[in-house]
């Protein structure tokens, strides 16, 4: 059987443990680390039409998966933002080894504090209420004709130009993914 919305909970696990560490980073937290499998990595930045020479940003970049495929694979510059120090370290870490450094930039940084002005491509992977407190920022900052790729959660107030679903990402579990266009 197939398994279906795998963050919500993710977040019933990690909420006790987040609401029991102190930090203003912990605060800003909107959404747990929860990493998307790289086949699923891959339709993201397939359906965003993610061009060589453009540039993208991963709202909440985890482990730096999506940014690194959008440059090695993609040809694109490609910057995370990272709440997290530990997965901040990590990123950089894998970035650097693989000689990525002129493509990829990991800003340690909150969310809802950077300038998406210069984005072509915006993909998200966090939960609804998350959702809700981007898109104001979103609807400022991007550019005409920019996308954005939102994970398993919709960008609710905005239509999708594209919606698919992956019935199986190789571990049994099944994704959606919504494409928008400003
Ligand atoms: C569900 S994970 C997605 C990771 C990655 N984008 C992926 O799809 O594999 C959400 C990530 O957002 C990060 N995050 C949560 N709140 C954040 C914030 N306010 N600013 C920056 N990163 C944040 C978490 O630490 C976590 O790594």
């Amino acid at each position: 059987m197939m398994l279906r919305c795998v963050l919500p909970c993710a977040v019933l696990l990690v909420a006790p443990a987040v609401a029991g560490q102190a930090g203003q980073a912990e605060d800003n937290k909107l959404a747990p680390y929860y990493p998307t499998p790289k086949l699923v990595v891959e339709r993201m930045l397939k359906l965003g039409e993610l061009k060589p020479g453009e540039t993208m940003f991963d709202l909440g970049s985890g482990d730096g998966r999506i940014v690194i495929m959008a440059a090695k694979k993609f040809g694109a510059y490609a910057v995370g933002v990272e709440i997290d120090k530990d997965l901040v370290e990590a990123s950089r870490r894998r970035v650097k080894k693989l000689g990525l450094e002129g493509k990829v930039k990991i800003i340690h940084g909150d969310i809802l504090q950077q300038d998406y002005s210069s984005a072509d491509l915006v993909t998200i992977y966090l939960l609804p209420t998350s959702n809700e407190k981007v898109r104001p920022l979103l609807e400022k900052q991007l550019k005409k004709g920019a996308r954005v790729v939102c994970h398993d959660f919709d960008m609710s107030g905005w239509a999708p130009d594209q919606v698919e679903h992956i019935e199986d990402d190789g571990e049994g579990r099944s994704h959606t993914l919504y494409l928008y266009r400003r």
